[in-house]
């Protein structure tokens, strides 16, 4: 049975808690919170709040412990896995964030800052960059997504390589707990032994633990100069070859790797205005996108990366490459990389899978999984690219032109078991950085180790006895 709407009284008291300014009730209003953002979920809410303060947040969520009122956090709603989305029944309240985005702090002798959640990455990172600092984060979404989303899902993107993912990238929390109680945590502290780590726990828990406030977040050190190419490689195992070469060279500097199949960059060029592919003559199958941030002690790293590459295209690892040389240059660089999801999106309907293996197992993967889409979706052609040197593949399948939509996406679930029981065998993981939301919730269950999965539904059942926070997502 769905859950019963709250109660007007209930919704009137959230409605104090926030004005007339930060409760959006309109049906036309409400709109742009119910539907994820790939199109898949259509949910109903009565009534999206727009907190401004932590002490907003936890009146909310008391007062939606008192009445068992479900709520789903909402970040810049990007979510690739409907994890911020409320549910058809219209039962649930939906807390946006956007309007908690102050900068609480910057302390660049610490290397740190501390940052509300609603923030979103863009803003963050700039301002890192006006203190001098680097916030290395990095994602095509960056001007939407926000810093509670991306801690929500410990989001990765173009830069893990060189600086992690999310988690790596935080030293202290504020939450709100499922009661209302606030844990305050921000002391952006490196060393910090005292008990268990609960940070690490709302993290990547997708808003069903509670609902994450702010963050003391690291900086590092802007890199003196950047360079930046894109190589045409003969394949998946040559782009691993490349990258060990370059990490010989320039160590720690390698900051991006990024691996794209010839087919993405001619759907990207078609589909998305203003991209070119600048290896337009080179035939290559595959292409790699690289970055080195170097610091002062690599003098001139355009120079240097051109040699790297020189050097690798005698040993047949490179076909051709182009060196940006300027950053207007190298920003094209990027927005053909970054391109690619909304050249699929344009393109037609597609399968998506976020798989992680071993850096050594991604050539395997590629063959094994374009086999597989070749054998079971006739209607559809692999684009497997990202972040490779993370071992991490978007393995999306696009739909073929002039084929029927319905009978593409039915292929979704028997392609994605077969395609997650080959990332098993590879060792691997069917969820990289896009995370669980309401997606991939029975494939959490079917393959996570049982005692693993005890422990998750403990520790939610410790922090959110009434199942309140984001219900139906990560865990049923
Ligand atoms: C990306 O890296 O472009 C996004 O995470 C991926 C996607 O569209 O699957
Ligand atoms: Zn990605």
């Amino acid at each position: 049975m769905p859950p019963r709407p709250p109660a007007p009284s209930t919704l009137a008291d959230l409605r104090a808690v926030v004005g007339v300014a930060g409760a959006l009730d309109a049906p036309a209003d409400l709109a742009p919170y119910v539907e994820d953002f790939r199109g898949l979920y259509h949910g109903s809410t009565p009534l999206v709040l727009l907190p401004s303060s932590v002490e907003d947040v936890a009146r909310i969520l008391a007062i939606c412990d008192r009445d068992r009122v479900a709520v789903v956090p909402q970040g810049g709603n990007t979510s690739y896995c409907g994890g911020a989305t409320p549910a058809e029944h219209g039962a649930e309240i939906v807390i946006a964030m956007r309007r908690m985005n102050r900068i609480r702090a910057v302390d660049p002798a610490n290397d740190s800052m501390i940052v509300e959640a609603g923030c979103t990455l863009a803003a963050a990172q700039d301002a890192a960059r006006a203190a001098g600092r680097l916030f290395p984060l990095s994602l095509g979404s960056e001007g939407s997504a926000q810093i509670g989303g991306n801690l929500s899902t410990n989001a990765g993107g173009t830069a893990v390589l060189r600086y992690g993912m999310m988690r790596d990238l935080t030293l202290g929390l504020e939450v709100v707990l499922a009661d209302g109680r606030v844990l305050r945590a921000l002391q952006p502290l490196r060393k910090d032994n005292t008990g268990y780590d609960w940070k690490s726990l709302f993290i990547g828990a997708e808003g069903t633990l509670g609902v994450i406030t702010a963050a003391a977040l690291k900086l590092f050190a802007l890199p003196a100069d950047t360079a930046t190419a894109l190589a045409g490689v003969p394949s998946p195992a040559a782009a691993l070859e490349l990258l060990l070469r370059l990490r010989e060279h320039f160590g720690e500097a390698v900051s991006s790797f990024e691996l794209l199949p010839r087919r993405a960059v001619e759907l990207t060029v078609r589909h998305v205005d203003g991209v070119a592919n600048p290896l337009a003559d080179d035939s290559s199958p595959w292409f790699v996108l690289i970055e080195i941030g170097a610091s002062r002690a690599i003098a001139d790293p355009t120079t240097r990366l051109g040699e790297a590459l020189a050097s690798a295209a005698e040993a047949a690892t490179v076909a051709g490459a182009v060196l940006a040389t300027s950053a207007a240059q190298a920003q094209a660089f990027w927005r053909l990389r970054e391109s690619v999801p909304e050249a699929q999106r344009r393109h037609g309907a597609s399968l998506k899978h976020d798989l992680a293996v071993p850096v050594s197992a991604v050539p395997r993967l590629i063959e094994l999984g374009t086999a597989l889409v070749e054998r079971s979706v006739p209607d559809g052609e692999t684009i497997a690219y990202g972040h490779v040197g993370d071992g991490n593949l978007h393995f999306n399948v696009s739909q073929r032109p002039g084929t029927d939509r319905a009978t593409f996406l039915a292929r979704q679930a028997p392609l994605q078991a077969a395609m997650f029981d080959l990332v098993a065998s590879l060792g691997g993981s069917f969820s990289a950085e896009h995370g669980i939301g309401r997606l991939k919730v029975e494939e959490l269950e079917r393959r996570t180790d049982p005692v693993e999965l005890e422990l998750m539904r403990t520790l939610k059942r410790a922090l959110d006895p009434q199942g309140i926070m984001n219900p139906g997502k990560v865990l049923r």
